[in-house]
């Protein structure tokens, strides 16, 4: 970006920004999505800029009561760090220890889901429910602050909140819960300004985002409806301190680089990124990569990294091998 006098304007997004003891080096990252952002997406993602990955949301019970499946979850590569583990739960004691457990296990951030709608989840008193419950919700913040800094005294890992605007349209419950999360120990909220009833629908409104930012002490990171560099620079103008890319990166990991400022990569450079990606989903997944990645063939068909011959036959594919062979691999 050059101004009119020729000097180059440093990129916002490419400020670093401290969150508690952790140190990142641009401020834009990949938001945790369940069933999507497994350890090869957040790999792919990296390649591309990304300079913060979630894992998908853990089951913190699953983690306390050493379900296989759920400790399954905090495998990840070095080349995928710095890594935020996300974990969901409604008792203090059970998330402290699963946070506990994911600061060994090799998280550089332990984030707090009190964001999702989902009924399975909110009929625990889990995610979004918290946002109702503040007493509850700062006590579990509390805690898990607390066993963070026993698992790793010294090195200032953050806990971080994930919320949503509120429960339903009008209640504000984000902004009126997340100034007693701070004071509980929150070393930065990520907000998604859509309600619980909202699910995905409809539009963010980071004019809660903004609001927040303007409140809190802790820097606010902005989820929603970032589809590409204008959307993310408007956020950070507004106030959030860094910005999270979600449904958009979906079939196109590549968005993280044009967010900062690259060009679209050609074809071809689009289909070699696809296939390392399915080739580390299949030696990380096995034969559960079928169905993984069935989730990603049309994206990728959308955002131009696969013709449609192929991405049908992928879609039909029904083994690994079938895939590897589809791929070349
Ligand atoms: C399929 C799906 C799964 C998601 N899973 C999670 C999750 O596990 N944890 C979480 O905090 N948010 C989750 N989200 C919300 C996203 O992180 C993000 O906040 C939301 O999609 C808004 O961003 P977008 O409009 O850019 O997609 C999920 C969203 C989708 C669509």
């Amino acid at each position: 970006m050059t101004g009119v006098t020729g000097v180059v304007a440093p990129d916002p997004l490419l400020e670093p920004l401290a969150v508690g003891g952790l140190s990142l080096e641009r401020r834009l990252f990949m938001a945790p999505m369940a069933g999507l952002t497994t350890s090869a997406f957040r790999r792919s993602v990296r390649r591309w800029g990304a300079g913060l990955v979630f894992t998908e949301m853990i089951s913190a019970y699953g983690v306390h009561y050493d379900n296989r499946r759920t400790l399954d979850y905090f495998a990840h590569g070095e080349d995928e760090r710095p890594l935020g583990f996300q974990l969901f739960g409604a008792d203090a004691d059970v998330l402290a220890d699963a946070a506990g457990r994911a600061v060994a296990a090799g998280a550089d951030l332990v984030d707090l889901n009190m964001a999702c709608p989902v009924r399975k989840v909110v009929k625990t008193g889990a995610g979004a429910a918290l946002l109702a419950e503040p007493e509850r919700a700062a006590g579990i913040i509390a805690a898990v602050v607390e066993a963070v800094e026993d698992a790793a005294p010294g090195r200032g890992v953050p806990v971080t909140v994930k919320i949503r605007a509120g429960l339903r349209d009008g209640d504000e419950l984000g902004r009126l819960t997340a100034p007693r999360l701070v004071a509980a120990g929150a070393a930065a909220v990520c907000i998604h300004p859509r309600t619980a009833a909202q699910l995905y629908r409809g539009h963010a409104d980071h004019a809660v985002t903004f609001a927040l930012a303007a409140e809190l002490e802790v820097p606010v990171i902005a989820s929603g409806d970032v589809d590409g560099r204008e959307a993310a620079l408007r956020l950070l103008e507004g106030g959030a301190a860094a910005v999270m890319l979600a449904r958009g990166a979906l079939g196109a990991p590549w968005l993280f680089a044009q967010v900062l400022g690259a060009a679209e990569p050609p074809p071809a450079e689009k289909l070699a990124e696809v296939r390392r990606f399915a080739a580390e989903v299949i030696a990380d997944l096995g034969g559960r990569a079928v169905g993984y990645l069935r989730q990603f063939w049309p994206r990728f068909r959308r955002h131009g990294a696969l013709d449609k011959p192929l991405s049908m036959r992928l879609m039909q594919a029904r083994s690994e091998a079938e895939l590897g062979t589809l791929l070349g691999l």
